[in-house]
């Protein structure tokens, strides 16, 4: 994709995890499918002292491992464009030698997208030194900072940061990261809601009865303690991934549809969303965690919690949204299931029967949709059985791979388009959901962590959450066992 139009991508923290597994190869992908602005430079930033030829050495090793299309000779053509610049990220000297070093390097006008892939406690230092090395200025050049998550440790630390980050960057050059956004599987949950007719019209009090959003990871905290054991799950995910999810299946439709009618909806309702109770949540932890490398011996992080929600609106009323999410589980699986209500009148020996009208909305790994309804057994006289209808990605779009979501959400910051990034007021309401529950955990310590066996669907507890209602947890093609 050829244009006048030259572009810079500059990655801090070149050199780290993130860079090597999902944006080089995001990258890398995009190219080789000719998605991306030409001539573009990527240039690497960090402490290491790498150069040019280094850096490229050790990304062509993720993408070898990482990308289903690594070939020789696209990777001679990619390669030329990686840089590397080595500098501190705290030094406001080496970002003032960055910026003469890509001026000449651009020599000329030149569209630049920052990326901060860095701990996020270089957030806040790396978005004002870039500020005041003049590298801000958009006077030679569209100037946008994507910034990864966790945005914040808790409200306070979300708003400071958000504030500091406000000071040099006006709120649509910033792009936020939830790579859940980029999903294939959670952007069609507005495709599945308003390109279509049939689905709309029941998506509401009147005939939901419950939604399920549920996370599951078969990983534990792997070689993550330091970061993991002061996060806990409800950082990790929740505030991020799983109210994203939600705010996607609660959301009025946004029109016309745009960056910011789309937000405004998902902050709409996040702020209806009724503050969580310390009752209706669940924190566990998997048995052996404590005794992870760099977990604290007594520490009382969630690796596994499970949440009731309400908004209170027209649309959603009484109906509760159970959020669940844990590491260490039996499967890697993420599925969003709306349970339909009972016909109003029992005939044909319903009673008692348990609702089958369940939508499953199959996140990963089998990517689909399956709608789940009863029928009556051939040859019987009124036996029933769930039945379903099923939508595979893979059966459907079989000349199609599911992208990582890091291609998806590159090429829109590099387009502009903030659609499926968070804006800081989303972040904000989402905090103010999360952080009532995290400081009641720590200062009244209720409900106390309860402990799971790794491999399992985490605690009784979170079945006694639903059971309170005469719910139960849902995985696709029935009830979740055990
Ligand atoms: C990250 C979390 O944001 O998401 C990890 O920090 C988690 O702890 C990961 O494992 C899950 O992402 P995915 O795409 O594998 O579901």
């Amino acid at each position: 994709m050829s244009s006048d139009k030259s572009t810079t991508i500059v990655i801090f923290g070149a050199t780290g995890d993130l860079t090597w597994r999902k944006l080089a190869p995001a990258l890398y992908d995009n190219f080789r499918k000719g998605r991306l602005p030409e001539p573009l430079r990527i240039v690497g930033f960090a402490r290491r002292p790498w150069d040019d030829e280094i850096l490229r050495e050790k990304l062509r090793d993720g993408v070898k491992q990482v990308s289903k299309g690594y070939n020789e000779e696209i990777w001679s053509r990619f390669a030329p464009m990686l840089h590397y610049v080595q500098g501190n990220l705290d030094t406001a000297a080496d970002f003032v030698q960055l910026q003469s070093y890509l001026t000449d390097l651009e020599a000329g006008p030149a569209d630049r997208l920052y990326y901060l892939a860095t701990a996020p406690e270089y957030y806040g230092p790396v978005a004002t030194h870039l500020g005041v090395a003049g590298m801000a200025d958009q006077s030679n050049g569209q100037r946008n900072i994507v910034i990864e998550k966790p945005f914040g440790h808790d409200l306070a630390s979300a708003r400071a940061l958000n504030q500091v980050v406000h000071t040099t960057w006006e709120e649509r050059q910033i792009f936020r990261i939830d790579h859940y956004l980029g999903k294939e599987t959670a952007q069609n949950i507005l495709f599945l809601r308003f390109a279509n007719s049939i689905f709309e019209p029941v998506w509401n009090r009147n005939y939901i009865e419950n939604v399920q959003i549920t996370v599951a990871e078969t990983v534990d905290v792997e070689q993550r303690a330091g970061y993991y054991d002061n996060a806990g799950v409800l950082r990790d995910m929740f505030q991020n991934h799983l109210l994203q999810l939600f705010t996607l299946v609660t959301m009025e439709p946004p029109t016309p549809y745009n960056a910011d009618t789309l937000r405004n909806e998902k902050v709409k309702v996040l702020s209806a969303t009724r503050p969580i109770a310390l009752e209706d949540t669940v924190r566990a932890q998997y048995e052996g965690y404590r005794s992870a490398q760099g977990v604290a011996p007594d520490s009382q992080t969630a690796t596994y919690a499970a949440l009731k929600l309400y908004v209170d609106n027209w649309r959603w009323q009484s109906v509760p949204f159970y959020l669940r999410s844990g590491k260490a589980l039996a499967k890697k699986h993420s599925e969003v299931a709306v349970t339909f209500k009972r016909p109003p009148l029992s005939m044909f020996g319903l009673v008692n029967r348990r609702v089958s009208n369940v939508l499953s909305i199959l996140i990963q790994p089998d990517e689909g949709i399956h709608l789940t309804f009863d029928a009556k057994v051939p040859d019987s006289s009124q036996e029933m059985r769930s039945v379903g209808l099923e939508f595979h990605y893979t059966d459907a779009f079989p000349d199609r791979t599911i992208p990582d979501a890091y291609e998806r959400l590159l090429l829109d910051a590099l387009n502009g388009d903030a659609t499926l990034f968070a804006r800081s007021d989303e972040i904000d309401y989402a905090w103010q959901l999360v952080n009532p529950v995290l400081d009641g955990w720590r200062a009244v310590g209720v409900p106390p962590v309860v402990s799971y066996v790794p491999g399992s669907w985490g605690p009784a507890e979170a079945n006694m959450l639903l059971a309170r209602h005469g719910h139960v947890w849902q995985i696709a093609n029935g009830h979740q066992k055990g």
